[in-house]
C-alpha cells in the first residue's frame, strides 16, 4: 500500500475523493472524450455520493459501471445500483444510456453474462476502466471477491456470478482481471472495524483487496483515522 492518505472523518474522506474524481474525470474526457467509472456497494459510497453529486463532473460524458452487484431487484435496499441511482444518478441526471447496471433481478449466471458482454462492448477497444472505486470489507474482501473464492483466480472472465458468505449471498462481481486493467483504483475505507484488514494488507497478507495490483495504473487509498488507527 503506497499512496495512502488519512483523513480525520468519513466526510473528509468523501470530499477528498470527490476532488480526485473530478480531476481524473476531466483528464479522461480531455484525453479520450469520456470518463468510465465503476462504483462499488456498501455504506461508504453513500457518504461519497452526497458530495459527488455536487462535484464538477461532466456526467453527460461519463459512463457508470459497477464492480459488483447483489442479485436483488433494483428497488431492493441491498441493490448497489439502486443506492447509486437514488443518491447520485438521478440527482445529476446522467443519460440513461451512460448507466451500465448489472441486472440483479435476473439469474446470477444471466446477469453476469449480460454484464460481461455489456462492459466488454462499452470499454472496447482499450478494455480498461478509467477509475474503479472500491471498498474494503472487515475480512479484506473487495467488490464481491471474498477470501479463498475461486473468482480470485479467474483468468478469462471480467464478470462472474458468485455465491459468498455475506448477505445477500448471490452476487455478480468484477474479477481481478477487470479490476487490474483499470487506469486507476480508488479505495475508500472508513471505520474502526476495517483496522485489522488494513493492517493485514500492510503486512501483505493474502487478502482479496491485496489481489488488486494494476499492470499499468495507480492505486490511491483514502482512509479515515478510525480505520487507520490514528483516531
Ligand atoms: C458490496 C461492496 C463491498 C463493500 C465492502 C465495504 O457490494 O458489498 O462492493 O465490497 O465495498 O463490503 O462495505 P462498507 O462500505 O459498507 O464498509
Amino acid at each position: 500500500m503506497r499512496d495512502v492518505t488519512v483523513e480525520r472523518t468519513p466526510d473528509a474522506v468523501a470530499q477528498h475523493a470527490c476532488r480526485l474524481i473530478a480531476e481524473w474525470s476531466e483528464s479522461a474526457i480531455v484525453e479520450r472524450g469520456r470518463f468510465t467509472i465503476a462504483l462499488c456497494g456498501g455504506q461508504t459510497p453513500q457518504i461519497l455520493y452526497r458530495h459527488l453529486r455536487e462535484a464538477p463532473v461532466r456526467w453527460s460524458l461519463t459512463h457508470v459501471f459497477w464492480s459488483d452487484e447483489r442479485c436483488v431487484p433494483p428497488h431492493s435496499p441491498d441493490s448497489n445500483y439502486g443506492a447509486a441511482q437514488r443518491a447520485l444518478l438521478d440527482p445529476v441526471q446522467i443519460p440513461a444510456t451512460n448507466v451500465h447496471r448489472i441486472r440483479g433481478e435476473i439469474s446470477p449466471i444471466d446477469a453476469a453474462d449480460e454484464a460481461e458482454t455489456d462492459i466488454r462492448r462499452a470499454l472496447s477497444p482499450a478494455g480498461r476502466l478509467d477509475l474503479c472505486v472500491l471498498g474494503l470489507g472487515r475480512d479484506g474482501h473487495t467488490a464481491s471477491l471474498f477470501p479463498r473464492h475461486q473468482a480470485l483466480v479467474e483468468l478469462r472472465r471480467w464478470m462472474l456470478p458468485v455465491h459468498v458468505s455475506a448477505v445477500p449471498p448471490w452476487r455478480v462481481t468484477a474479477t481481478p482481471l477487470l479490476l487490474n486493467a483499470s487506469r486507476r483504483v480508488l479505495f475508500l475505507v472508513v471505520g474502526e472495524q476495517k483496522r485489522a484488514a488494513l493492517h493485514g494488507l500492510r503486512r501483505q497478507e493474502d487478502l482479496p483487496a491485496g489481489r488488486v495490483k494494476l499492470a499499468d495504473g495507480a492505486i490511491t487509498w483514502i482512509v479515515d483515522s478510525a480505520a487507520a488507527g490514528t483516531a
